[in-house]
């Protein structure tokens, strides 16, 4: 009697959840709890999995952490291939490889690698010491293979205007894209992202700044120069650099450059916590976007290839 009110209250507290949260998405809505009867220990599966590898090679935060992806996808205008970590993707994609096995094994044609691959970028923020966010479940898996989709990023050429219209088609503010830009955080951009910056005297780049990314440009286009000085480690770091003029590509200098949104930076680089706030809020916001749900998709067996 007691567990039967128990359950029903679960029941009714889940319906007013996904009606008022993702009301309109339907039956199939993207929920908190959407793998809770059909494969219960997925969360934790994929969080062991990234937090193993991670222990083994903390660079692989950077990897992992960011599913942006999906809005990256839908910008047709920069596909910069050379722009692109693509091999930092794929090493990315052996802990989201792992974890995808073990959830097969557990709950066969259950978890979708879309869900995986949110879950695991989640996952590594927290382990880099960034805020712990949750995001609902329930995505489907598209017809595109993912490892198409992680290789375009945006142009590191565009400046803030282009930035804020570009992420504005997708529903985000100005705010969120510039705590999205945290995400630089973590991680690094190679020679070639940033070289063109070198070439002529670039006044938003500090000039003992523009040495240290010539110097790393010395060893050739696949150099790699840290976003900040704690690369594995999810903090402010990033847009103190900015403020003293050391933001590595063009594309995260600007943000300090434009009024627009300069104000926005020397918030989060005077209060971590207000970033991280805004940072986790843009996320849960991002892993909304351009989901499959229901039958528009299906769950992949392997997450490198359409079944
Ligand atoms: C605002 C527009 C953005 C631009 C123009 C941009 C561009 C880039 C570029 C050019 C690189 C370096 C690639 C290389 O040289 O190998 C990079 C790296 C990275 N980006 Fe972005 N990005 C943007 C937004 C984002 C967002 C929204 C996220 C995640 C929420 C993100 C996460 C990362 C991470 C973690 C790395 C480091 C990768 C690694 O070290 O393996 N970026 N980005
Ligand atoms: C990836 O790595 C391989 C070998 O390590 C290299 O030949 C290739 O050019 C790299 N690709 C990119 C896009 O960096
Ligand atoms: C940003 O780039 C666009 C397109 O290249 C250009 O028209 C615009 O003037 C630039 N804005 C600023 C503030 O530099």
């Amino acid at each position: 009697m007691v567990m039967g009110n128990l359950i029903g209250m679960v029941l009714v507290m889940e319906v007013i959840v996904s009606g008022f949260s993702y009301g309109p998405y339907g039956v199939d809505a993207l929920s908190m709890q959407y793998y809770m009867m059909s494969c219960p220990f997925a969360k934790q599966i994929v969080t062991n999995n990234v937090n193993r590898a991670l222990q083994a090679d903390p660079t692989l935060a950077a990897a992992l952490g960011c599913d942006g992806s999906v809005l990256i996808d839908s910008t047709k205008e920069n596909t910069a291939e050379k722009d692109s970590p693509a091999n930092l993707s794929l090493r990315g994609y052996e802990v989201i490889d792992d974890a995808k096995e073990e959830l097969e094994q557990q709950c066969p044609g259950v978890v979708s690698c879309a869900d995986i691959v949110a879950m695991a970028a989640r996952d590594a923020v927290l382990w880099s010491g960034g805020p712990y966010y949750d995001i609902p479940n329930g995505r489907k898996d598209g017809s595109r293979s993912k490892i198409q989709d992680t290789i375009n990023l945006p142009s590191p050429s565009l400046n803030a205007s282009e930035l804020i219209r570009m992420f504005g088609q997708h529903g985000f503010t100005a705010q969120d894209m510039v705590a999205l830009s945290g995400a630089h955080t973590l991680g690094v951009a190679r020679c070639s992202s940033f070289k063109s910056r070198l070439s002529t005297v670039d006044p938003t780049l500090d000039s003992s700044f523009a040495k240290t990314l010539s110097k790393t440009c010395s060893a050739g286009d696949d150099a790699e120069q840290p976003f900040d000085a704690t690369k594995n480690t999810f903090d402010n770091f990033y847009f103190n650099a900015l403020q003293r003029k050391s933001g590595v590509l063009f594309s995260d200098q600007t943000l300090y450059t434009s009024p627009r949104t300069r104000g926005i930076v020397n918030g989060y680089a005077m209060n971590q916590a207000m970033f991280f706030f805004d940072f986790q809020q843009a996320m849960v916001k991002m892993s909304l976007l351009d989901v499959k749900e229901g039958t528009k998709g299906e769950v992949r067996e392997n997450c490198r290839k359409i079944n």
